[in-house]
């Protein structure tokens, strides 16, 4: 599925860029940043940033769930953000996904598509991906069906007819198995996977479809502490290639995968930083603490 929304934006910048060629804009910075050319799928990282919230508010029967936030995040960066209960991550992942209308700000993916703009499904085929803390794998299909369903959903082939994988698709099957731990288990039934190999699953799930940006709720919620450690190790493989925000409150979990942790408090940014940094502000501990 093609968003309107990023086709008239490339063709828009593609006139730009044609003008740009033909010397007949003077507009210097400003044109050099706007003009690159894309093609339909493409997200625009012109500015260094894959997401971009401004100042965005939700409330909630007259509560402000989310008051004023202001976040971004570069591509391929892995985001860690942490807040005591009812912080507003999860609401903050709503407003992301299209699941939540924020009643003011602005909310970008790159910087031509504004998320405001779409709904939830589109969001999921604009490239943003989401594991909610409970894993959803569809239990009684084996390893490989549920990473074929994922795929086959993703490209909308499903259930028309039995979906045959390309060659190509094979291989990502195969690739993804190994990055989840789980190449072992191919044949196996979903349901009977522990709860961290079920995390795993799903996750796989979210890389068939080869997202952008991932959004992660509380992903070693469960977890024993072997599971906890091969997600960190999986998460720091997953860098770079995508982009993260992981929302945790397992800290050991934090200090093995964060560059850069984001506190969010009372629907807003508090801190941001190292975890030693933000551990370390008197602000964070008084809310930890509680007040
Ligand atoms: N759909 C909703 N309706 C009413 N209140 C909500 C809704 N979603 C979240 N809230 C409230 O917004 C606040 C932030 O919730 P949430 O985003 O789930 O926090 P966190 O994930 O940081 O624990 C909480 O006080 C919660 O009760
Ligand atoms: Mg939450």
């Amino acid at each position: 599925m093609t968003p309107d929304l990023m086709e008239a934006g490339a063709q828009r910048f593609e006139k730009i860029q044609v003008a740009r060629l033909q010397g007949q804009t003077e507009s210097g910075g400003r044109s050099a940043g706007y003009g690159r050319v894309l093609t339909p799928g493409q997200v625009d990282l012109t500015h260094g940033r894959i997401l971009y919230l401004e100042d965005v508010h939700v409330s909630f029967d007259g509560f402000k769930a989310i008051n004023g936030l202001n976040l971004d995040i570069a591509p391929g960066e892995l985001r860690c953000i942490i807040g005591p209960n009812g912080a507003g991550k999860t609401t903050m992942m709503d407003i992301i996904t299209g699941k939540t209308r924020p009643d003011s700000g602005q909310v970008f993916f790159g910087s031509t598509i504004d998320l405001l703009r779409h709904r939830e499904a589109e969001i999921a085929t604009l490239g943003i991906g989401r594991k909610f803390q409970k894993p959803t794998v569809f239990e009684h299909l084996s390893v490989f069906e549920n990473l074929e369903l994922a795929l086959a959903t993703h490209k909308g082939v499903w259930p028309s007819m039995r979906f045959a994988l390309t060659g190509e698709q094979k291989d990502r099957v195969a690739d993804v198995l190994v990055i989840i731990h789980l190449a072992d288990a191919v044949a196996r039934q979903a349901g009977t996977l522990s709860h961290g190999q079920k995390q795993w699953l799903e996750i796989g799930m979210l890389l068939m479809q080869e997202p952008k940006l991932l959004l992660l709720d509380e992903p070693v919620a469960g977890m024993t502490d072997v599971e906890t450690v091969r997600t960190a190790e999986l998460f720091l493989s997953l860098k770079g290639k995508h982009s993260l925000m992981v929302v945790e409150h397992d800290m050991s979990f934090i200090r093995a995968i964060s560059e850069k942790v984001t506190v969010l408090c009372d629907g807003a940014v508090l801190a941001e930083g190292t975890l030693d940094q933000v551990q370390a502000d008197e602000r964070v501990i008084e809310v930890y603490l509680g007040r």
